[in-house]
């Protein structure tokens, strides 16, 4: 058991796919997993591990926000000896590169969060994405014909942003869509050194003001989730 995951060690598979919501958690499980077994409700931050064309995958919810994720992210690598992570959620789309229900692979995640201070004082350092894993999700996405885009997220630390200007100004410097997590997984993982990667469909646009209704929500993300298994179990 860690501080906030109540599972023994061989609860946990070593590949995990990290929704921020944990009901979403429980629905991957059910929805894609042959076999799930709830291992944590702490604080209703669902668990559950299953199998996957013949491979152990855990889903476990993140919660929302870099410092509910860096609690489950640490816990799992460190406590848990998970070697990958692959965060599946929803993103503002930032540029006009990317429209809603699009499906953007996170290269990299640049952050408004003060979390790396401490680690890193005044180096500015960049989260990535595993290369390798990256490249075969995007493989994966184009085999299956899914509209997949690959480019630089924003992990914001307020989802109502009080200054527009800033994801303006980072979207006219390739970023494409924001989110609030993907800059602490990343981080962790090199941290760790273990594996992760950011997909993350895009439901609203903060430019043109599109949105997406719960049943296009609902298709896109079994899109994205059929992305991040086939690429984990490669
Ligand atoms: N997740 C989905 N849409 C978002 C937005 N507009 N800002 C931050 N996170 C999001």
């Amino acid at each position: 058991m860690s501080i906030h995951i109540g599972a023994s060690p061989d609860q946990i598979a070593p590949y995990v796919l990290m929704p921020g919501d944990p009901y979403r958690a429980r629905w991957i499980a059910e929805t894609f997993l042959e076999d799930p077994v709830q291992y944590n409700d702490v604080r209703g931050m669902l668990g559950y591990t299953g199998t996957y064309a013949g491979v152990r995958i855990s889903a476990q919810g993140s919660g929302m926000g870099q410092p509910s994720m860096a609690i489950y992210a640490q816990e799992l690598f460190d406590d848990y000896d998970v070697q990958a992570i692959v965060r599946v959620g929803t993103c503002g789309g930032l540029s006009e590169k990317v429209s809603v229900r699009d499906v953007i692979l996170g290269t990299a995640a640049s952050t408004d969060s003060a979390m790396n201070v401490p680690r890193f004082r005044q180096v500015s350092y960049a989260p990535a994405a595993d290369f390798e894993l990256l490249r075969i999700a995007a493989d994966v996405a184009e085999e299956k014909m899914l509209p997949v885009i690959a480019g630089g997220l924003y992990s914001a630390d307020q989802f109502y942003n009080p200054d527009p200007t800033i994801t303006a100004t980072l979207a006219e410097y390739g970023v494409l869509g924001v989110e609030m997590e993907a800059a602490a997984l990343y981080t962790l993982a090199a941290q760790f050194s273990r594996r992760a990667l950011a997909v993350c469909t895009v439901s609203d646009h903060l430019v043109t003001g599109e949105e997406t209704s719960s049943q296009e929500r609902q298709e896109t993300f079994e899109d994205m989730i059929v992305v991040a298994l086939e690429s984990i179990v490669r």
